[in-house]
């Protein structure tokens, strides 16, 4: 096992390109024969060995030019071959072992079905090869199975199929697009099919074809109406086709991600593919539909243009989220979209910045590829091409990337290349702006605002700071595009005397800027980082009064939902510093007056009403005592609910159910609805709504909405019990099921767990189970993961243990809570950094855990 960073500053091109792969994959489920014949061509002037990545093969045959060939060497992850020729003919046959590959990394078996997933380097599971981003090659692959397979699917288009003499059938596939092995994908099964057609705009006929599992068919044409959504769209705002004429995505069960966008044959988690109205959410059918198009937005933006190297994962990663938000903000409402996006943002992305896996959207420094498919590369990236689009504006911004797929179509390049590409399309010097790629962090951006009475001026100082993290101790100043409103109370706007703000803009370039703006109003209110314009942390000084202003008069409807977000901060930090402190009838008045002036905006007030989570209450603070936070939340919600009962029951009756449909207009208010009643069912009087709306539901949307505000409640087990009878046959219900249980805060909750985790439709195997009920715990019972004796620390970590030797890329995933104990008090800390020592000395973990364990554990004694 390596356990040895790469580096990115170490990069060196191929010393060897593969032109053409011809693949024959004979299925079995313990012994597949893969034949791989490769033509081979040294790179410039160099005598050294072909070395091939390998993981988990069985070398059969090797020959070179049709003889067989005995000068090569095995180790545990490379097969050299010793060669002086510069062009040659690799004939390479391995075997492996689908039915026993529970990593779910190369060739596997999902519940029946053979699939593959060989990003980042599962390539190499499969057979010996150059398992890299950059060797670009033309596949061929033939398929061959036994009846019991009747669809042998591959990249491409399907050339030729037959009969074999044996017994078994074939089919073989030729994709003419050069890719990276990453994006090599097999799929041989038995499935229920769904055909459609796109026709693209310049005329070409594309067939669409979806495989989902046996009698899952009615769920399947949400998802296949979203990709012909998503492909016109990508043709209408950036002007790209589809370029294969058949597109397959298939759907399995066992997954360690959502989905993977290998050429014209995505496999998806089936999560992110079936829905329907009994049993989808209407948040699974808003991520059916971005994930199906973030998928297929990669065909450009990842496969057309590709990585040069796994260090650039955001030049595809970042752009591809970017993508899709844009083409779901178009398809459902840009500020719900905005929002959710912020929240991610904010829960994940910032505490990642905050703990020891702290790193730049392109990192420096790599042990384990998988452990950096993370919310800094995906949603951080994504937030700095937002960025780009900002400053350039959506007409040079698609000049930019049109100019981007000009230069480097068929190429596998930097983060650098697409800079430079944006940078053709705009006067603005973007150098500066390029050290979001470099520099980890969260910046914080402050305000400093006095007012001069006698002058009548009022002076501005916006700055930035960012802390040194884990990775970096030295940082510097950014280029932070800052959307910023200057108001008075009755609404009106002010412009800065300098014209430092354009159209709404300032560019912080530096760590201060000053800026005045005369008035003689002493109420003047800056409004900051409108539609979070940058992915930074405001220090708001602003007092409520101040946020009221804001809530009310702001025209950015982000910097709305975010003064509401700040305002029940404060309160709750009255709480947390003092149990006994009370919220001012005042405040409960004016938020009362404000709910009632929003009542027919239901979008916005929806959002206004949920309370900042414990998460996102974590990223303004340190040392923090968790059940004394978890209180003060709990307090302000229950104070919320009682305080403000009458004008919340009246919006609640006001919205109408009506028959279900899924549209904006019904999502927004089954939205509000099931918000208010997570805030009514507080109250033991409000009760009976939840009961009543659960056994009325024809949706799942109102069903779990019931069940999540019955969590507060009396009935919680017994409306449980229920909805798993009605459940019982559907694994992605019981996912939100176990997922409900995990989240409880009961004080028997690692009874109740260890008993799930012996459910007959649970199993350690499946991502999907195990993230509903050991994931859910960590990430989000933070009252009981957090327990001070160290209960739920120790249960996770038992639990990891036995995980990782089956499946390391999601062990790694759930560690993370445990690894983010640097904001909490040191009691917490000490509980957890002892789990985490007891992972670390654990013999034969893997190498996810050890480097975001180790970094964790070493964070501690750099830091102290
Ligand atoms: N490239 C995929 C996406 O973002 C995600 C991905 C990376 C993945 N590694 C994976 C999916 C491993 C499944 C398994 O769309
Ligand atoms: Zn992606």
């Amino acid at each position: 096992m390596s356990l040895q960073a790469k580096k990115r500053a170490d990069y060196q091109p191929p010393a060897f390109l593969i032109s053409t792969v011809k693949l024959t994959v004979k299925l079995h489920p313990t012994a597949t024969r893969v034949v791989s014949i490769l033509s081979i061509t040294r790179q410039g002037e160099h005598s050294a060995p072909l070395v091939l990545d390998g993981n988990k093969l069985t070398l059969i045959a090797l020959k070179l030019n049709g003889e067989a060939h005995t000068d090569y060497e095995e180790s545990e992850n490379t097969l050299t071959v010793n060669t002086q020729r510069d062009s040659f003919e690799l004939y390479i046959e391995t075997e492996i072992d689908p039915q026993n590959n529970k990593a779910l990394e190369g060739l596997y078996l999902s519940g029946g079905a053979y699939c593959t997933q060989c990003e980042a380097e599962g390539f190499r599971r499969i057979t010996y090869f150059l398992d890299r981003p950059d060797v670009l090659s033309v596949y061929t692959v033939t398929v061959i199975g036994d009846s019991r397979f009747p669809m042998l699917l591959s990249n491409g288009n399907p050339i030729d199929k037959g009969e074999n003499a044996d017994g078994t059938h074939y089919v073989t596939w030729h994709d003419p697009h050069p890719k990276p092995c990453y994006l090599f994908a097999l799929v041989a099964g038995d499935f229920d099919l769904l055909c459609d057609t796109f026709i693209t705009a310049s005329g070409k006929q594309v067939a669409l074809e979806l495989y989902v599992d046996k009698g899952k068919k009615d769920q399947g044409h949400f998802a296949l109406a979203s990709l012909k959504r998503a492909m016109k769209w990508d043709e209408e705002v950036f002007g790209l086709e589809y370029d294969l004429d058949i597109y397959m995505i298939v759907a399995v069960d066992f997954f360690n991600m959502g989905a993977m966008e290998n050429k014209g044959l995505n496999i998806f988690n089936s999560k992110f593919v079936l829905a329907e109205q009994a049993s989808a959410t209407d948040e699974d059918f808003f991520n059916v539909e971005a994930v199906i198009a973030h998928e297929y937005f990669h065909n450009w933006t990842g496969n057309r243009v590709t990585c040069r190297d796994w260090f650039q994962l955001s030049l595809k990663e970042g752009l591809t989220v970017f993508r899709d938000q844009q083409f779901s903000a178009d398809m459902t409402s840009a500020l719900s979209n905005r929002i959710k996006h912020v929240r991610v943002m904010r829960e994940h992305q910032f505490a990642e910045d905050a703990s020891a896996m702290s790193h730049p959207i392109r990192p420096e420094e790599v042990i384990e590829m998988n452990n950096f498919y993370t919310v800094t590369v995906y949603d951080k990236g994504a937030e700095v091409i937002r960025m780009f689009h900002t400053l350039l504006g959506p007409e040079k911004f698609r000049q930019g990337m049109d100019e981007y797929f000009r230069r480097h179509d068929g190429q596998a390049v930097t983060c650098d290349d697409f800079i430079a590409a944006m940078q053709s399309a705009t006067e603005t010097d973007l150098s500066h702006f390029a050290r979001w790629y470099s520099q980890s962090g969260t910046p914080q951006i402050r305000l400093a605002h006095n007012f001069d009475k006698e002058q009548g001026v009022h002076n501005f100082t916006l700055s930035q700071y960012t802390k040194p993290t884990a990775d970096q101790k030295e940082k510097t100043a950014l280029y932070i595009p800052v959307a910023i409103e200057i108001i008075d109370h009755t609404g009106k706007q002010y412009q800065d005397e300098q014209g430092l703000i354009k159209d709404g803009l300032l560019i912080l370039d530096k760590p201060e800027i000053t800026f005045t703006v005369s008035s003689h109003t002493e109420q003047l209110t800056p409004v900051l980082l409108g539609n979070f314009s940058a992915p930074s942390k405001v220090e708001n000084p602003l007092d409520i009064k101040g946020l009221l202003t804001i809530f009310t008069h702001a025209h950015d409807a982000f910097n709305r939902w975010d003064a509401m977000q700040s305002l029940y901060d404060r309160c709750i930090e009255t709480l947390y510093q003092d149990t006994t402190a009370e919220i001012s009838p005042a405040i409960w008045s004016s938020l009362s007056q404000a709910i009632e002036s929003e009542k027919n905006n239901l979008e916005l007030l929806g959002e206004c009403l949920v309370i900042p989570s414990f998460e996102t209450l974590c990223q303004s603070r340190e040392n923090i005592e968790v059940a004394r936070l978890i209180n003060a939340r709990n307090q302000f919600c229950d104070a919320f609910a009682a305080n403000l009962n009458s004008v919340l029951l009246n919006i609640f009756k006001g919205i109408d159910g009506g028959t279900y449909v899924y549209n904006q207009d019904a999502v927004i208010s089954r939205r509000c609805k099931n918000v208010i009643l997570a805030l009514l069912a507080r109250s033991a009087e409000n009760v009976s709504l939840v009961e009543t709306q659960f056994k009325h539901a024809d949706n799942m949307t109102d069903s779990l909405g019931a069940l999540r505000a019955s969590q507060h409640t009396c009935v919680f087990e017994q409306l449980m019990a229920k909805f798993e009878q009605q459940w019982a046959h559907d694994p992605l219900v019981l996912d939100k099921w176990f997922a409900l249980h995990a989240t409880q805060p009961n004080d028997n909750i690692l009874a109740t767990i260890t008993m799930l985790s012996e459910h007959p439709q649970f199993s350690m195997g499946n991502p999907n189970r195990v993230r509903s009920l050991i994931g859910s715990f960590a990430f989000y019972n933070s009252e009981k993961f957090h327990a001070l004796d160290g209960s739920g620390y120790k249960f996770v970590t038992d639990y990891l243990l036995k995980l990782d030797a089956i499946n390391p890329q999601v062990a790694a995933r759930i560690v993370t809570p445990l690894t983010q104990w640097q904001r909490f008090s040191e009691t917490h800390q000490s509980a957890m950094k002892q789990q985490l020592a007891r992972l670390l000395n654990h013999s034969g973990l893997s190498k996810d855990l050890f480097e975001k364990v180790s970094k964790s554990l070493a964070y501690d004694s750099a830091s102290s």
